[in-house]
């Protein structure tokens, strides 16, 4: 039976004067589960359950998603951008000692955070799990048919009316990029970090930095970075495929395929694979990590 609340307490520690919120349970190397855009550690609530024998895992908040706080709007329209969700996830790491041995386990924009965290911190890294995940700069013909235009719409103008206003990345994208229904419960406690127009930035902010047709150069330079990085890296890694998927599919997934040292399992789900197929997704990094 999946869990539709949240069965755990979140831990704060203080990072760069911000509370950032993350949830701590089992004893050992760390094990760091990065959500991405619109969630929160509570996508990885039924996957927990299957890692806690397997070490200490940390499932953290980005900084304004989920209990962990939010950037004051004087910080600008584009605050969250991908370096500042990375300082306050590596600064997590550093306050709470979790920042050798690790093994990530990453999703969305927490497969960025996570690439570039294996990146700039290689000898600290154990091993790399990753779906549904950012693995190189794309073109708008890699992207999802179904997608390109609410994305198209998103980058655009109209992205404050789409997200901020009318709430579409939880209201729309996230409902229908999971296979199954999620109830009630579940939507309210993706809805809960989110209920007015500014505390949506987020949500604006991710949507508009994918790499897409060279756009924008900051997050290309990079991802073009980490990309190079992790196809050269013999760092042991899990490729946890997803059928039928939704963004990394097609020559994402063929280039991701070619890493060295890499195992890969395939689980049913679109996007938010963990909605789907928490137990498998559990199970297979738990088996993975035994081999490694
Ligand atoms: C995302 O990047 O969050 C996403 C992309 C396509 C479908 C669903 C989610």
């Amino acid at each position: 039976m999946l869990s539709e609340t949240m069965p755990y307490e979140k831990k704060f520690a203080s990072v760069n004067g911000k509370q950032i919120a993350y949830v701590e349970e089992g004893s050992g190397d760390p094990i760091v589960l990065l959500h991405g855009n619109p969630t929160s550690s509570f996508l990885w609530r039924n996957v927990i359950p299957e890692l806690v024998k397997s070490g200490r895992v940390i499932a953290p908040d980005l900084i304004g998603q989920g209990d962990s706080e939010k950037l004051p709007a004087s910080d600008g329209p584009e605050r969250y951008s991908l370096e500042v969700a990375y300082s306050y996830v590596d600064g997590l790491l550093e306050t709470i000692g979790a920042n050798q041995n690790v093994t990530l386990v990453i999703h969305d924009w927490g497969s960025a955070i996570g690439f570039l965290w294996a990146m700039r911190n290689a000898a600290a890294v154990k091993g790399v799990a990753y779906m549904e995940g950012i693995v190189k700069a794309v073109s708008w013909a890699d992207w999802p048919e179904g997608a390109v235009g609410i994305f198209k719409g998103f980058r655009s103008e109209k992205g404050e009316d789409l997200i901020l206003n009318r709430n579409m990345f939880i209201e729309a994208v996230l409902p229908t990029s999971v296979i199954r229904t999620l109830s009630e419960t579940e939507m309210d406690a993706y809805r809960a970090p989110h209920p007015n127009p500014d505390d949506r930035q987020p949500l604006l902010n991710w949507p508009r930095q994918i790499p897409i047709d060279g756009e924008p150069k900051d997050v290309v330079a990079l991802v073009d970075q980490y990309s190079a990085f992790m196809a050269a890296s013999k760092t042991p890694k899990l490729f946890i495929n997803a059928d039928p998927g939704s963004i990394l599919v097609g020559p994402q997934r063929e280039f991701c395929r070619s890493w060295p040292n890499q195992q890969e399992v395939t689980v049913k789900g679109l996007h938010f694979i963990q909605e789907d197929s928490p137990f498998e997704i559990g199970q297979a990094v738990a088996n993975w990590l035994k081999e490694i």
